[in-house]
């Protein structure tokens, strides 16, 4: 099992670029089931999930090649229409490709993609969201066997804004004959760039980003080329890592308007930062103002998957900070490996309390999912001597090589 060995205290220094975001690329991956024509998706980041999900497509009978930095798909003869239990419990996102299952074949059968590190992660809404197009779902025995013969378009009121069943939705009702209307939808930026993708292969999709979205269903989708967004997550990590090393970065690839909620808090902390053509320069000396409240929430709001990391950066921070985490509801386990290092926060229920100390240490921790992983590495860049973060699996399940990106800008880590 990797780990990372960190020497902390080393400032930050030139140039990152955002690499393409997984959260994209997943229900892209998923989206490329509904086309018999060949699709390549450029700038492919090798993350283990995106890994995953290409087994997830091969599975089905379809053809995934990376050349250079793109993937070249190939769905034209699928020949299985299920998802057996081991590929779905490695990736939880294998059930995105349910909808687009469905809206090809008109049947699925499915593995339960079960719990993870960060809560129950139910799917309700996915379920509830595919009846309401007339798909019959039978859930037994740890599989999802769906029946969509007399599919048809619908109109579906999602409790909660869920990023996951919206483009679930989304991906079923694309090849559906008649009207489907999403209303409450997520409105993460993700969503948009699914539904330019598929509206790029012929879908007929309005909406996406608002909280209705319309879909007309289309008889095919043609093939074609396509460039998924960077990632905004990717991007805060890199932001947090700069501010909380000190130094002076340019992160390339930083898209501002994705990552609004993160950048207006940056703006409490008295940092300096300067944003011109998708670039962000960075100048920190590390000293900074703890931000007051930081609570998570559905686009736009402030990102659950940077939460780990501003929670990282409010441990050395001057003053006292409230972290509420309102999406999940185990996705603080960061928080005593954090301790381990000297940071000073006690959570209750959902609620985190940060007291800013001086110094962070070095320790031997645990990543135990992939955003609390990665904000172990980034205080481990600010801690006085040596630091072991173990179980690095879950954090190359959103990073490609982040050592050796973290590395490109002054930071001593390495691999071990
Ligand atoms: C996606 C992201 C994940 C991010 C999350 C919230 C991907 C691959 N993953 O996950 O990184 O943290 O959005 O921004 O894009 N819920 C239900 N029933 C459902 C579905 C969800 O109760 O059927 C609840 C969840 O338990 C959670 C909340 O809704 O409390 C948000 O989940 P959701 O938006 O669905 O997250 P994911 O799509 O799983």
């Amino acid at each position: 099992m990797d780990k990372f060995l960190i020497k902390g205290g080393k400032k930050l220094k030139g140039s990152i670029k955002v690499t393409s975001a997984k959260n994209a690329y997943l229900p892209i991956l998923a989206g490329c089931i509904l086309s018999e024509k060949p699709i390549v998706l450029t700038d492919c980041p090798k993350y283990i999930d995106i890994i995953n999900m290409g087994k997830i497509l091969e599975n089905l009978g379809g053809k995934v090649k990376e050349s250079d930095e793109n993937l070249q798909i190939d769905c034209s003869s699928l020949t299985s229409s299920n998802i057996p239990q081991d590929l779905a419990s490695v990736l939880r996102s294998s059930i995105f490709s349910l909808g687009s299952i469905l809206g090809r074949f008109k049947r699925a059968k499915v593995a339960y993609p079960g719990g993870c590190e960060i809560g129950a992660r139910p799917i309700d809404l996915h379920i509830k969201g595919l009846k309401a197009l007339n798909v019959k779902i039978i859930d037994k025995h740890g599989y999802l066997t769906c029946d969509g013969r007399n599919m048809r378009g619908g109109r579906v009121n999602l409790d909660f804004p869920s990023v996951g069943a919206t483009e679930n939705i989304m991906l079923a009702a694309v090849l559906t004959k008649g009207e489907t209307e999403i209303i409450n939808a997520a409105k993460e930026p993700e969503i948009i760039d699914l539904a330019n993708f598929l509206n790029s292969l012929g879908a007929k999709i309005s909406g996406a980003g608002t909280s209705v979205i319309k879909i007309t269903g289309v008889k095919k989708l043609n093939g074609g080329v396509y460039s998924p967004m960077p990632d905004r997550i990717i991007a805060g990590t890199y932001l947090i890592a700069g501010m909380m090393a000190g130094g002076n970065i340019q992160i390339e690839n930083f898209r501002a308007e994705d990552n609004i909620a993160l950048l207006e808090k940056v703006k409490k902390t008295a940092c300096n930062i300067k944003l011109e053509n998708d670039i962000l320069t960075l100048k920190s000396d590390g000293r900074l103002k703890a931000i007051n409240k930081i609570e998570t929430s559905p686009y736009p709001g402030f990102p659950t998957d940077l939460q780990a990391q501003i929670l990282a950066l409010q441990s050395i921070s001057k003053g006292t900070s409230m972290v509420v985490e309102n999406l999940f509801e185990s996705r603080f386990k960061h928080v005593p490996e954090l301790v381990k290092m000297g940071a000073k926060i006690s959570v209750k229920d959902r609620t985190a309390v940060v007291h800013g100390v001086e110094k962070l240490y070095g320790a031997d921790v645990n990543a135990t999912d992939l955003r609390g992983g990665v904000a172990l590495v980034l205080a481990g860049l600010v801690a006085e001597g040596y630091t072991t973060v173990n179980n690095v699996r879950h954090i190359d399940r959103g990073y490609y090589q982040l050592e050796n990106q973290l590395s490109s800008i002054g930071a001593e880590i390495t691999r071990i």
